[in-house]
């Protein structure tokens, strides 16, 4: 049996890192013939598969449905359930393994039907080893990269699941509701807010959350293409419709059929394109620039600006009729400001986050100080600046608490300027105001009791109760 040789001829595969690919591949070996299914083990054994073997169709189905199997090598004929019937019964379970199928000389019939069934590809008797190996290695690694493809996509839907998208106020709940309900419909959407307040999450949310969501979701920022080729970018171009028109191109409207196209900055779209786009959105067609005809096209747009499309309006630089047609269903996102119960919510989402990816057993805190000067800021770049923050108290942290001093300087500098508002909106009773005020100053004081007793006009043992009690709350 040439087992060492056919190892040694392995160096020679076309596919890369074989041995590995072979180390993690579990290979079922089907066969009711005794002296075959023998040597088919032992060989695929020797080139370094890990190999479970069955005598029959019925046991080769069972073996699916017991172990996590990689891959079959099966015959065709075989007693109690032939090649095509366990081709039928495994594609039909989960996570189905790739089947090669092993025909008798001469009947290309059989093989394509096989392939019509499932089956992943067909060898015929008979065949050299080497070549068995390399249609196995193939199918392994097609396995591989669809698995991986799975995996990646998986990871783009979870990332704009709605467990991702934090919102414990009262103005999120009412937005979250209304993302669930125009979800399911085929409404255009206009999605407003400040920067950084998640415009573009909530609009992938639709998307990944509708009908529409195995199809393209595609984003442009109209702020960031240069105005005279927003055109040909949105709809194509015909060859030769303008000077670098080389070739026929189609716009991000074909690249979306069936799904979402996300316009963003919509306000800085040219007011001669706006009277186009509202065609598209009344007819759902479109023209690419330099053609004769048009072209029907099916994609739902949301829209999201940061500008204040009503006032452009008033100033004509905003059309009417496409603003109406543009926002059948207005979502508003609040600045995080207005929206203080869902900074600390977001915060530690963040950090359960950055603890899942560094594999930590339990994620960075805040210390109670920093919370508080989270809550106090008036946040100007929404969630975006939140994020850079708690990015950046990760990175300067020590010993798992980010406190004070790992926060931003604008942060600290700000943090008595909304003050008063945010702590009417964290409902505040006047103890917990002092007590803010105290922890405050006393940190402003760099820790000194003598200073800040001054400062607070108390006597010491005044402000050493107050801190006792202050501690002894925090301790609870
Ligand atoms: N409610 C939220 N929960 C969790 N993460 C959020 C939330 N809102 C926003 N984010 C995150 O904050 C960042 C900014 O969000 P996004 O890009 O959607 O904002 P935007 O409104 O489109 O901003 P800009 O106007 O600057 O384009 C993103 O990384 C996003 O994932
Ligand atoms: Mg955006």
């Amino acid at each position: 049996m040439p087992g060492p040789a056919i190892l040694a001829d392995m160096s020679s595969s076309p596919l890369p890192q074989a041995s590995h690919l072979r180390k993690n591949a579990r290979v079922l070996v089907v066969e009711d013939d005794d002296a075959m299914r023998d040597l088919l083990v032992e060989e695929l054994s020797d080139a370094g598969y890990e190999i479970l073997a069955a005598a029959n169709g019925r046991a080769g189905v069972d073996a699916v449905l017991n172990n996590a199997v990689d891959l079959i090598v099966t015959d065709l004929r075989m007693p109690d359930l032939d090649g095509f019937d366990l081709i039928r019964d495994v594609k039909a379970t989960k996570q189905a393994p790739h089947i090669v199928m092993i025909t008798a000389f001469g009947s290309i019939e059989t093989a394509i039907k096989a392939v019509k069934l499932g089956a992943y590809d067909y060898i015929t008797k008979p065949f050299e080893f080497e070549e068995l190996l390399l249609v196995i290695d193939k199918a392994l690694n097609d396995r591989k990269l669809h698995k991986h493809i799975e995996h990646l996509q998986r990871e783009v839907e979870g990332k704009y699941r709605f467990g991702n998208i934090i919102g414990e106020s009262d103005a999120m709940q009412e937005v979250l509701a209304l993302v669930t309900r125009v979800s399911t419909s085929d409404a255009y959407v206009l999605v407003t807010g400040e920067s950084g307040t998640g415009k573009e999450l909530i609009a992938r949310a639709i998307h990944y959350g509708s009908a529409r969501s195995t199809k393209p979701f595609i984003a442009v920022n109209l702020a960031a293409v240069p105005a005279q080729l927003i055109e040909s970018e949105l709809f194509g171009h015909k060859k030769g419709a303008f000077t670098d028109a080389h070739s026929d191109r189609s716009g991000l409207f074909q690249q979306a059929e069936g799904g979402t196209l996300f316009l963003d900055e919509i306000g800085e779209m040219p007011t001669a394109l706006q009277a186009k786009l509202l065609r598209v959105l009344q007819e759902g067609e479109i023209r690419p620039v330099g053609a004769n005809q048009v072209e029907m096209v099916d994609v739902r747009v949301v829209a999201a600006t940061n500008r204040d499309l009503e006032e452009m309006m008033s100033r004509g630089e905003f059309r009417e009729d496409l603003y109406y047609r543009l926002n059948v269903i207005d979502i508003r996102l609040p600045p995080l400001r207005n929206r203080v119960d869902d900074i600390l919510p977001i915060a530690e989402h963040l950090l359960r986050l950055h603890a899942d990816k560094a594999g930590l057993d339990t994620p960075i805190v805040l210390s109670s100080e920093a919370q508080r000067l989270l809550l106090a800021y008036r946040w100007p770049g929404n969630v975006r600046e939140l994020q850079n923050t708690i990015e950046r108290g990760i990175a300067l942290c020590q010993g798992g608490c980010v406190e004070v001093g790992d926060l931003p300087q604008a942060v600290h500098e700000r943090r008595d300027i909304n003050y008063l508002a945010t702590a009417v909106a964290r409902k505040l009773s006047l103890s917990e105001l002092e007590r803010d005020f105290i922890v405050l100053v006393l940190d402003d004081e760099g820790g000194n009791k003598t200073r800040t007793a001054q400062r607070l006009g108390l006597d010491r043992k005044t402000l050493y109760r107050k801190l006792e009690e202050i501690h002894g709350e925090q301790n609870k």
